[in-house]
């Protein structure tokens, strides 16, 4: 049976919001998506019923918190499929847990080693590269986007060599919704001995993410991106790796024992999660993996796929209306129409209820690429309806009739 969508907008009590007097419609979900009930439910039981401190105190509610925050971290291992809850680790979203690599992975560098990239990045997985190249003297390289919106694989076989340390990739646009085969970067990367980092900030919530099946060294993302609260994140590392590098982070709960001369530190994942963590939001990112999951993720993914491909083709009979990105685009549609600037139009259609995002992306070398200075794009969630892509539409469409 074919997933529907109006059987959970009921989750999300925020979709019956009225914005200029009209319904919501929020097409903003690649920013950050809604929580469903579930989900907040999860946070207020969570203060209601267990807060306390984790693995510091005897008492009865530390106990409870730290074993709800420690089962959080083995549901997302299992949903993941890590080989162990111990390559979770905790961080505040996907920019924290690059940083945190990009850091730890310091002394592996010297100068002439090379940091791959792509054109596709946001800004979190270009600038702590730039910092780590500056700090060791490597030099960050940065495989090109096609005209099409889709990376050069030869460009990028051409690019590696047995200087590349280390390949850090997206597996999904979030400026133009380009799903990466990665699969197809990872191999060659491994043979010349590169670590692979990826970021699946903008994958998450629209697909399944299997290590064993994908096997990179890292993986980040954040929760707010997949029904969850901000300020919780997932660095995912292989711990034969993780293990052997130094902490980041000083404080508590990442160390064995502290001295005034010198300090041991704790083992995985604790050694990377120093000071009181985000415990709500752990254990409300598990809930939305359960949530996410007992909805059925392919189909989930197959619907959002629809609205993509409907908006697209109803978008397409705007004049001079030009699109960014691949047909088979995932979770956002990005687009210009000639002559308008995509925050007046944004801002137009956000006085019909139309929720969408508009600017560079946090993606300006991908926009210099393409010589413009933004876009703007609607991105998708479960909840979405094809109702909403026709009042996308018809927004965009007065708009631009508007601003002509
Ligand atoms: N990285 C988020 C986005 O692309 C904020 O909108």
């Amino acid at each position: 049976m074919a997933f529907d969508p109006h059987t959970i907008r009921d989750q999300f009590p925020i979709l019956s919001t009225q914005v200029h007097g009209k319904p919501l419609v929020y097409l903003d979900n690649a920013a950050t998506v809604q929580k469903p009930l579930q989900v907040l439910e999860s946070s207020r039981t969570y203060y209601e019923e267990v807060n306390a401190n984790i693995h510091r105190g005897t008492h009865h509610l530390s106990q409870k918190a730290t074993a709800a925050h420690e089962a959080a971290r083995e549901r997302i291992a299992h949903h993941l499929r890590a080989s162990s809850p111990d390559e979770i680790i905790f961080t505040s979203g996907t920019t924290d847990g690059i940083n945190l690599v990009a850091n730890i992975l310091t002394s592996q560098f010297q100068e002439g080693d090379e940091i791959l990239i792509s054109a596709l990045e946001h800004h979190s997985n270009i600038v702590p590269w730039q910092m780590l190249a500056q700090r060791t003297g490597a030099r960050l390289r940065v495989i090109p986007v096609l005209d099409g919106g889709t990376l050069d694989q030869e460009a990028f076989r051409e690019l590696l060599s047995a200087r590349t340390k280390l390949l850090a990739l997206t597996h999904v646009s979030n400026a133009f919704g380009t799903p990466v085969p990665v699969k197809d970067f990872i191999k060659p990367a491994r043979e010349v001995g590169a670590l692979i980092l990826l970021d699946a900030a903008q994958s998450v919530a629209h697909q399944a993410i299997d290590l064993q099946d994908l096997d990179p060294d890292f993986l980040v993302f954040s929760g707010h991106k997949i029904y969850a609260p901000t300020g919780i994140g997932v660095l995912y590392g292989k711990s034969s790796i993780l293990s052997t590098l130094p902490p980041w982070r000083g404080g508590g709960e990442m160390i064995k024992e502290v001295t005034y001369e010198s300090s041991t530190y704790n083992d995985l994942p604790f050694r990377y999660e120093a000071g009181t963590p985000n415990i709500e939001g752990a254990i409300a990112l598990a809930a939305a993996f359960d949530w996410l999951t007992a909805l059925d993720l392919s189909a989930v993914a197959s619907h959002e796929q629809t609205l993509i491909t409907e908006a697209a083709a109803q978008l397409a009979e705007i004049p001079n209306i030009h699109f960014y990105g691949p047909a088979d685009r995932q979770g956002a549609l990005s687009f210009n129409i000639e002559g308008i600037h995509p925050y007046d139009l944004g801002t137009l259609i956000d006085q019909m209820g139309v929720a969408v995002r508009t600017g560079h992306h946090c993606c300006q070398p991908l926009m210099n690429r393409f010589g413009i200075t933004g876009t703007v794009r609607a991105s998708f969630a479960a909840y979405n309806t094809s109702a909403e892509v026709d009042s996308l539409v018809a927004a965009v469409r007065q708009a631009a009739q508007m601003l002509s």
